[in-house]
């Protein structure tokens, strides 16, 4: 059972605060021969209006955004809910720190507060029952390893550049393993540096580990691309895809009913707009272009219907995810799957708050034929909980950010562990090979 349950305030990988929590169960004296699992939460930046609510002080400390409510609620009240509680139970624990929140959205006791519990109360089982975290959420069979989106060139809210569209993957969907995989990304970002340093541009980087030039056009960014993949003696559209996130809810006004393009707009020296079509359009002519087989969030988070059409128009062939538009949510998601509204999820747990709830939009999504991606948020931490959730859903890809700054190659290097720990078994394949993505 649950013996100890412990919140403190610690900083995430933008230097804000956010919560650990430390879950002890077993029955000995606490803190000699307890088993203890330990949580860090992560944090958006470009947040989907959506999103169960992230517990802030709002008081002077840390600038307002101070996280020590939600450790408070954890220390204070959420610990009374569930000393005593088998940790192995998950479901229930999960319902009882939703039942004591009691809203919608879980303004109440914060998502922080509730995800620390649940992803703390996970891996405290794992470790009780002494297997790695992904065979004690995914069972014995779980030895898909997932194919890297790699965010190497950041924009949007991740960055102080010009980019528009948020992030720029690559995805080595030619590799035989996700350790070929990762020394491919990771050849193709170091030659992605010196391109743009050739060019004159900047190598800093932006919360993700992407590089943060001040180009503006998406064009350009795919062929500098494309001769970093080139160059790095790969084949482009075959061991090398593309992939990205235009977050387009941060570029929506909702007053003309149009997208701003900032960046474009200084570049071109005129006041550059797109409606939803000339976004579809537009996107159109950027997968004909280049081999980008995923868009994430291409449209607005509210807009159902642009992103039916969307889907209509370019879901045969390319994965459309929903970021912003599903939050995590299964009630969110099953509306897009009536609807035929994007044919892909991002699985991010602090949109929803608590582990069961994240396994079931998953769960939800697989059944519907849509694909799910686990993926990170632009504040990280040390934490690896999702390396492992990835293998544990056999998920097939996992968005992690880039192959630099440690809070991302933690879960690279994680994954890294358990392909090691799988041998032979694990298996490792392009999810687009041979399969078209619309649902039957
Ligand atoms: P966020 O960005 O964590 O800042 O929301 C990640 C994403 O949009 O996918
Ligand atoms: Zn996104």
């Amino acid at each position: 059972p649950i013996r100890r349950v412990y919140a403190r305030e610690v900083l995430d990988s933008r230097g804000n605060p956010t919560v650990e929590t430390e879950i002890t169960v077993g029955e000995g004296i606490i803190g000699r021969d307890g088993i203890t699992g330990r949580a860090i939460v992560p944090s958006g930046a470009s947040t989907g209006k959506f999103e169960a609510v992230e517990l802030r002080d709002k008081e002077n400390r840390y600038w307002g955004l101070g996280v020590q409510k939600a450790v408070n609620h954890i220390n204070r009240v959420l610990a009374e809910e569930i000393l005593g509680e088998n940790a192995l139970n998950q479901c229930r624990i999960d319902r009882i720190l939703k039942e004591a929140d009691a809203t919608e959205n879980k303004s109440n006791m914060g998502a922080n507060a509730l995800l620390g519990i649940s992803l703390a109360v996970a891996k405290a089982a794992a470790k009780a029952m002494k297997l790695p975290l992904y065979q004690y959420l995914g069972g014995t069979y779980t030895t898909q390893m997932p194919v890297p989106m790699m965010n190497v060139l950041n924009g949007g809210r991740h960055a102080d550049n010009t980019v528009d569209f948020q992030e720029f993957m690559i995805m080595p969907t030619g590799a035989e393993t996700f350790k070929e995989g990762l020394r491919m990304c990771a050849e193709v970002y170091q030659k992605l540096k010196q391109q743009l340093k050739v060019r004159g541009l900047s190598t800093g980087v932006g919360d993700e580990g992407g590089f943060a030039p001040n180009l503006a056009n998406a064009k350009d960014i795919f062929l500098i691309l494309n001769e970093s993949v080139e160059q790095s003696g790969y084949q482009i559209g075959k061991d090398i895809c593309y992939a990205m996130d235009a977050a387009a809810s941060e570029l929506y006004d909702s007053k003309r009913k149009q997208y701003y393009f900032p960046g474009e707009s200084k570049a071109m020296q005129k006041e550059i707009y797109r409606t939803t079509d000339e976004m579809t359009a537009y996107y159109k002519e950027l997968t004909k272009e280049f081999p980008i087989v995923s868009i994430e969030d291409a449209l607005d988070e509210e807009d159902w219907q642009g992103w039916k059409m969307l889907t209509d128009e370019l879901g045969k062939n390319i994965q459309l995810v929903g970021d912003d538009l599903f939050v995590t949510n299964s009630e969110r998601l099953k509306k897009g799957i009536e609807l035929n509204s994007a044919n892909a999820i991002l699985i991010k747990v602090n949109q929803i708050g608590t582990l069961t709830e994240a396994m079931d939009a998953v769960q939800t999504a697989q059944k519907a034929g849509y694909r799910a991606v686990i993926s990170h948020r632009s504040g990280e931490s040390e934490d690896t909980f999702i390396a492992d959730l990835a293998v544990a859903c056999s998920a097939g890809q996992i968005k992690a950010g880039a192959p630099c700054r440690a809070e991302r190659t933690a879960k690279y290097n994680r994954l890294l562990q358990i392909e090691d720990e799988l041998k032979q078994e694990a298996r490792y394949r392009n999810p687009f090979a041979g399969e078209s993505l619309k649902k039957s």
